[in-house]
């Protein structure tokens, strides 16, 4: 057997390819960013074949760093930036035009036309999440419309859909030059409205509402299999066959990659949103409170694991925001000693609806706002009340998933770029009033596909022995007295709806 497994992890802002040992442990990397289009306010766009060009480079260079040749790979994982729209010509491998990524709000008035002709029960009911912009199936009737010939093209079976995870994978597995597989997992198929969450396939009456032809749509297979994914070409990327055994969304990977396999495990993922997963069993539990109810997992044959995830559209990029459009940092990791030159965000919040706002709101009607100026304050003030509306904007699906399963949370296990920033995961443990605990191996995205793919090829025997790679590097205690935490989440409450009805 090949003594390493390797996972693409094709997120929002860079792909990555990482290989690991047999403990978990990195051997490599190589991560590349892609070209993020806005062309109009609302409007977020990835150009696909960057990013298959992106994945080529990554996975040779992470192979070729860690001294090893794709021979030495027992498997590879995917995983991949959810709901993130691509429709490509199955003959020749040409998107038609950009992919429509998750973040993107012009299917907001396909949302809610969804919901004012009375399908939104349905779509709650039998995928499991409210109509909104976020999810694939809108974006996919937005393509149809608006795509010059693209309606005639998928009647005739000559465009097809997939989210980043298959179009990687029809590219790795041949792509134009035959052979592409043409599938995904569970968890993706999960966030396009179009699954039925009990039987796990594709559902005639949702394809019928969003009108999308079924020829379109990947086959659904589970998130971990020896054979359902099928091979790398032996020519580019890889110079040998490798299988490709694992597929997940990248927040259900992370939730594997922080072994939360039992009900009432749950992990915060902070990256340019955050995403907050509850696993709750075999049982599709529905939210009262605001929360979706997704795929956490299917390995093999064994029945799908279920999860509560309270999705957050803007933390990491936030601070992006910072630096890109206000120019008070040079880099993310700045926001912290920034922060750090004040005490406290002294009375401001920034509640950062640039998106509108997900979990548990569902508003995309939410512009943005900082509230409670007063002259004295500054860009520290300003830094502070960034890094904590990450952990506020946490406190809300937390508590709606405790309203939800009943489960106390006794601590949080987070991972994701944000959790280097000490101040931020201090805030965190502050505001939630639990501790927060972070693993050593914080990469737990491309390490959960990687799970899942090993686990297809026995190179890992079980998720007892994943269990016993989860190591905690770091914990940090609340500190503020239950008033201080009580006050402060009042005047987040009273923030987040000065928000609202912000747009028609
Ligand atoms: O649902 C969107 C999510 O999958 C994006 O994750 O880490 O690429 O921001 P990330």
């Amino acid at each position: 057997m090949a003594d390493f497994v390797g996972a693409v992890d094709q997120g929002t802002t860079s792909t990555r390819f990482m290989i690991f040992d047999h403990d978990g442990n990195e051997v490599a990397r190589h991560q590349l960013e892609h070209t993020q289009y806005l062309p109009r306010p609302g409007w977020v766009e990835h150009d696909p074949t960057e990013i298959w060009e992106r994945t080529n480079v990554v996975i040779q260079t992470a192979v070729r760093n860690a001294g090893i040749t794709a021979a030495d790979l027992a498997a590879i994982g995917i995983t991949n930036q959810r709901e993130t729209t691509v429709v490509w010509d199955p003959r020749n491998g040409r998107p038609y035009g950009n992919a429509i990524v998750w973040q993107d709000t012009r299917t907001d008035s396909i949302a809610k036309k969804l919901e004012r002709d009375g399908h939104g029960d349905l779509i709650r009911q039998r995928a499991g999440l409210p109509p909104a912009t976020y999810f694939s199936g809108g974006k996919i009737k937005w393509m149809l419309e608006n795509v010059d010939g693209l309606r005639e093209a998928a009647e005739q079976g000559h465009a097809i859909f997939g989210n980043t995870d298959a179009w990687v994978l029809w590219n790795l597995t041949g792509g134009p030059k035959g052979g592409g597989i043409h599938a995904t997992d569970v968890t993706n198929a999960s966030r396009t409205m179009l699954m039925d969450l009990e039987t796990l396939d594709w559902d005639d009456e949702l394809l019928g509402i969003f009108g999308i032809p079924r020829s379109m749509m990947p086959k659904i297979n589970p998130s971990s299999h020896p054979e359902a994914f099928g091979k790398t070409r032996p020519s580019r990327p890889t110079t040998t066959e490798v299988p490709i055994c694992g597929v997940l969304g990248d927040q259900q990977a992370a939730t594997v990659g922080q072994v939360c396999f039992a009900p009432g495990e749950a992990k915060n993922t902070y990256g340019t949103g955050n995403f907050l997963l509850l696993n709750t069993g075999t049982e599709a539990v529905r939210s009262e409170h605001g929360l979706i109810t997704t795929v956490a997992y299917k390995f093999g044959d064994a029945p799908a694991v279920y999860a509560l995830e309270g999705s957050i559209a803007v933390t990491g990029s936030a601070v992006q925001w910072l630096r890109d459009q206000l120019h008070i940092i040079k880099a993310a990791p700045e926001s912290e000693r920034l922060a750090k030159t004040v005490d406290s965000s002294d009375g401001i919040y920034f509640v950062p609806a640039f998106s509108g706002l997900f979990a548990p709101y569902w508003r995309s009607d939410a512009r943005g706002a900082i509230v409670g100026l007063a002259r004295f304050h500054n860009d520290g003030h300003l830094a502070r009340a960034t890094l904590e509306s990450m952990c506020y904007q946490s406190r809300d699906v937390v508590e709606a998933m405790e309203q939800d399963s009943g489960v106390h949370l006794d601590v949080l296990k987070v991972d994701g770029g944000v959790t280097a920033n000490d101040l931020c995961m201090q805030t965190q443990a502050d505001i939630l009033g639990v501790p927060v605990s972070r693993p050593v191996v914080a990469e737990t995205t491309a390490l959960g596909a990687a799970y899942a793919a090993g686990l297809a090829v026995g190179f890992w025997r079980d998720t007892d022995e994943l269990r016993e790679h989860w190591h905690e590097s770091k914990r940090w205690q609340p500190e503020w007295s239950d008033e201080q935490r009580a006050t402060g989440y009042t005047g987040w409450k009273k923030a987040v709806d000065r928000t609202l009805d912000w747009v028609d």
